[in-house]
């Protein structure tokens, strides 16, 4: 188990003084992009960044069926544009974990040419300082720790064995189908609520678009 204070006083104090600073350490001079809020016209070019950044695969993953028949939380995606070309996209989306409201991140996604300025954590700074902004207690995701540690995630505990149990460690959320535990990661975004009380079975926290199995609006 990764320990909590530390990272989670880091992600305040970084939320509080301005992310970016702090966790990208490139030049002012190339940061050519701005960040916006998504507008329905972005829509075409962020599902195509998502389906060149993940592949088909993307709708096999446990994350996508949390995101399935539901909208992105409007006020929460952002873009990033440069010489009016989109560079980057990210969303969040409402769930339930146990009973407790929170935000998954994700798609985070950045043009495969333009990686590596500062775009992806830029984004991701602009989201949480907004989700904490709006009175959001907790995000998750499912992502690699090195790099969503830059701004403040961590690993979710795991759940304790029982005793003489076995088997690979098992998170104390439970996704709609198989996720490597390591990769469950959270941060909470205000000092009432640590992130040690999220556990349970993570839901969606609304359907807007119900669809049927193979995809097609119901009736
Ligand atoms: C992951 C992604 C969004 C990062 O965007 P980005 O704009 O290049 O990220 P930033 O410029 O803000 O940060 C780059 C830094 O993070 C590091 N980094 C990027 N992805 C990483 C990863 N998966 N694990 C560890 N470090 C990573 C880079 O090496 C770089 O390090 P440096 O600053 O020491 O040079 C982008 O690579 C991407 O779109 N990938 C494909 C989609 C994807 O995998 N999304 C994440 C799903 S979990």
């Amino acid at each position: 188990m990764v320990s909590a204070k530390p990272i989670d006083k880091a992600c305040r104090r970084l939320l509080s003084q301005g992310m970016a600073k702090k966790t990208s350490a490139k030049p002012q001079a190339e940061k050519g992009w701005t960040i916006r809020h998504e507008r329905p016209e972005d829509a075409p070019l962020v599902a195509a960044l998502n389906a060149e950044s993940f592949g088909p695969g993307r709708f096999a993953r446990a994350a996508f069926r949390l995101r399935e028949g539901v909208r992105p939380e409007e006020r929460l995606s952002f873009v990033a544009i440069e010489d009016g070309k989109l560079r980057g996209n990210v969303r969040f989306w409402p769930v339930i974990v146990g009973d407790t409201a929170a935000l998954m991140l994700g798609p985070l996604a950045v043009e495969s040419d333009q990686r590596g300025r500062g775009i992806g954590i830029a984004l991701m700074v602009r989201g949480l300082e907004e989700a904490k902004a709006l009175g959001h207690r907790y995000v998750i995701l499912v992502g690699d720790l090195p790099y969503y540690s830059r701004v403040g995630f961590r690993q979710i505990a795991f759940a304790e064995r029982k005793e003489g149990g076995r088997g690979p460690p098992s998170s104390k959320l439970a996704f709609p189908g198989p996720v490597d535990p390591k990769r469950i990661l959270g941060v909470a975004l205000d000092d009432a609520h640590p992130l040690e009380a999220l556990g349970g079975a993570v839901r969606r926290a609304r359907i807007d678009d119900p669809v049927c199995a193979d995809g097609a609006p119901l009736a």
